[in-house]
């Protein structure tokens, strides 16, 4: 079966799926994504996803194309077209085609808008779970906005090809200070030997997850306590048990940071017991 895209208004095969040279997606970067699971055929915490897309575009003055309520009809179609049932569901909006010239193009042309949607391997995924995986650390070479869900991601892309050509299946990423910002496509979270839950707080320097925000609801509705600070590497080291969040892996349990076992080497009972409840805690549509 052939993947189907929507691009500006009209589904298409993936080889038909195709954007001009000059959007300025391609050329400057100039736009925003989101990344929503797709679960049992539904859309994972669709509202806050919106919400926060409706944030990025805001931050970079980029005019939402068309209503949320037709966006999240195109968002469901889009998932029904590809026949997803677990997976995830991608929407990137640009600043449009444009001759190119740095400053916005005036007038305004029509944002770009494509979504595509892809199936996961739920058993790989959940073998992955009980097994944890390596993280590598790499210093944060990002912008000073990580904050806004940007398609500027070469940092992000150079960091992770980091990590596989170490073995690894996450890079976190370090600020000059010596403290964990996050993954480069992940929330980053510790559990110290006191029991402590920490991560980052979701200020400028960090996305605002939203598997972060359904986290951290799980863990008020466990009664478990947290913190929303930095941490340090050898903090991390040192700790329990690590994870990470995302759309695409939910509560992905960390065993080793640079070659050194967190813990006893294997998934810990706090980030598997989250992922486990996870979908409790967010909304299906
Ligand atoms: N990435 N931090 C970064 C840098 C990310 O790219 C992501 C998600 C997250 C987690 O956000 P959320 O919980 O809302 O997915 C944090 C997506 C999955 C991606 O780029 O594929």
């Amino acid at each position: 079966m052939s993947r189907i895209a929507y691009v500006n208004g009209r589904y298409r095969p993936h080889r038909d799926a195709v954007i001009p040279v000059e959007d300025r997606g391609y050329q400057f970067a100039d736009g925003v994504y989101e990344v929503c699971e797709v679960r049992e055929a539904r859309l994972v915490d669709e509202r806050r996803h919106m919400a926060r897309l409706v944030r990025s575009l805001g931050e970079v003055r980029i005019r939402l194309p068309m209503p949320l309520s037709a966006l999240s009809v195109v968002l469901h179609e889009t998932v029904r077209r590809n026949r997803v049932r677990n997976g995830i569901v991608y929407l990137q909006i640009t600043r449009g085609v444009a001759r190119r010239d740095f400053a916005f193009p005036a007038p305004a042309p029509a944002p770009s808008i494509v979504v595509t949607a892809r199936s996961h391997d739920h058993v790989k995924a959940e073998k992955m779970a009980t097994e944890g995986i390596a993280v590598i650390t790499v210093a944060d070479g990002r912008w000073a906005r990580p904050d806004i869900k940007s398609v500027s991601l070469l940092p992000n892309v150079l960091a992770k090809q980091v990590a596989r050509e170490a073995g690894a299946r996450e890079a976190w990423l370090i600020d000059a200070e010596g403290f964990v910002t996050e993954g480069a496509s992940s929330n980053a979270w510790i559990i110290t030997t006191d029991g402590e839950v920490v991560t980052r707080p979701a200020d400028n320097s960090i996305l605002s997850g939203i598997s972060r925000a359904v986290v951290l609801d799980a863990m008020a509705a466990r009664g478990l306590s947290f913190t929303e600070r930095p941490f340090t590497v050898a903090e991390a080291q040192a700790a329990r048990e690590a994870f990470i969040t995302a759309a695409s892996q939910i509560v992905q349990p960390v065993t080793s940071i640079d070659g050194k076992p967190v813990g006893d080497g294997r998934p810990g009972p706090i980030a598997l017991g989250l992922r486990r409840e996870f979908h409790r805690h967010a909304e299906f549509t």
